[in-house]
């Protein structure tokens, strides 16, 4: 019997070592301490982690670039593809940009027309935001720096991003531009209530998105979906503090695109200003927001747990010649609970222009924080409501 045992042991630690070999020779690992790279927490390592990028960009199988602990200084990199197979971007270590406000770039860190990539190891992004903050005064001044968004991913496909923090970004944390079959999971973005600006995931022009199982407290939306997406999933997702989950503001800019086939479900919003809202600019740009659902929510303490607002004007005056011409339609709201701390739980501010169709309400059930019931307001939405609703519909 314990012959038997042994010698099973000996095939199984055999078969082990040849399973290891073989993945050895398929993943190259491309550790930036051998380009230079000190996690000293003074040293600019750009040029020591553009190389390893470079090398495990060109490599044919999968590369991993290594960032072992440690605080590494990093200037502003854009880490280009095509690569020549699949890379993960392994970040143990906390990678801490520059003090002040500008990098002179849109982004700090940037993946650019990679196919294939993972960006995961339980690392911390330090924006270094509070040095930068103070600078954020483009709604009154046209001379003002562009703030760098820590995380960028333009034209990037088939990516997981998962198990990594970022901290005090100058301005958003996660950007995602062209990107197609993402997926985020156990992603802490944490910034102060009161920092401008720190939206914690912008989506643009992007499909086939699903954030899960992450934790976004922030002082802008927790998650934006901005013009041109489709087929975003967010689920799992704890926000607050923070602006809640947004579509738009959509109708900016005559480009603007349809948004469509969102689904937020089992999330949170604590203490946010909105929990799920769709805001639009009053513009005559075209565009529809459509097949969107909201559903198994709990909002605890949240200003406005669900507003649709077509007049959108964070910075007044805003031109406003017309009423929207973003089309809202087939936004269903399910199972929505906790607490509003307004007395306006449920605000729908449609457009004149092209009212919002086809909104369907069930099983709302929101209490007032303060005194007496609470009330929905509504302008120009038609819609119907199923099940028990408070406050009661206003359609
Ligand atoms: C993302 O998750 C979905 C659903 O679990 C899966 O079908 C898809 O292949 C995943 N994408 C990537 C890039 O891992
Ligand atoms: C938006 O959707 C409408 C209706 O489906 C369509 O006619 C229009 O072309 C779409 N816009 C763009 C830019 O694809
Ligand atoms: C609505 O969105 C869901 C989820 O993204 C998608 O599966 C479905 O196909 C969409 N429906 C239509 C009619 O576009
Ligand atoms: C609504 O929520 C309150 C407080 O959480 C709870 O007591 C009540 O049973 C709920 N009503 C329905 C219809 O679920």
């Amino acid at each position: 019997m314990a012959r038997q045992l042994g010698f099973a042991r000996v095939i199984f630690f055999a078969i082990f070592l040849l399973v290891s070999l073989a993945n050895a020779q398929k993943e190259k690992i491309f550790d930036v301490r051998n380009y230079g790279a000190k996690g000293d927490g003074r040293t600019d390592n750009r040029k020591a982690f553009l190389r390893a990028w470079s090398d495990a960009c060109n490599l044919k199988g999968t590369s991993r670039v290594y960032i072992p602990r440690g605080v590494f200084m990093l200037g502003s990199v854009e880490f280009v593809g095509p690569c020549k197979g699949p890379i993960v971007f392994l970040m143990t270590g906390t990678l801490r940009a520059p003090a002040g406000p500008s990098l002179n770039t849109q982004q700090w860190i940037t993946f650019r027309y990679v196919n294939k990539l993972i960006v995961k190891g339980g690392g911390t992004l330090d924006g270094q935001g509070a040095s930068a903050w103070p600078y954020n005064t483009c709604s009154k001044n046209n001379n003002c720096p562009t703030l760098p968004i820590s995380m960028g991913f333009a034209f990037v496909t088939n990516a997981r991003i998962k198990q990594i923090k970022s901290i005090n970004s100058k301005n958003g944390h996660l950007s995602f531009f062209a990107c197609k079959n993402v997926n985020v999971t156990n992603v802490e973005l944490i910034a102060p209530a009161e920092s401008p600006n720190t939206d914690g995931i912008k989506i643009g022009s992007s499909s086939d998105f699903r954030i899960s199982r992450s934790k976004i407290s922030t002082g802008d939306d927790c998650v934006a979906i901005l013009s041109g997406s489709k087929n975003i999933d967010i689920s799992y997702v704890y926000c607050g503090p923070g602006h809640g989950i947004s579509v738009g503001s959509l109708g900016g800019s005559p480009g603007d695109d349809n948004v469509s086939g969102l689904v937020v479900k089992h999330c949170t919003f604590s203490g946010t200003d909105n929990g799920v809202r769709i805001k639009t600019w009053e513009s005559p740009y075209k565009s529809i927001a459509s097949n969107f659902t909201f559903e198994d929510i709990v909002m605890d303490k949240v200003r406005n747990p669900i507003i649709v607002d077509q007049t959108y004007c964070p910075h007044p005056p805003c031109s406003q010649q017309t009423s929207s011409h973003v089309q809202i339609r087939d936004v269903t709201y399910r199972n929505i609970r906790g607490t509003s701390s307004s007395e306006i739980a449920v605000s729908m501010d449609c457009s004149k222009s092209v009212p919002c169709k086809n909104i369907v309400m069930s099983d709302i059930n929101l209490s007032h924080l303060g005194q007496g019931p609470l009330k929905s307001s509504c302008s120009y939405v038609d819609g119907r409501f199923y099940g028990r609703n408070n406050p009661p519909p206003c359609f």
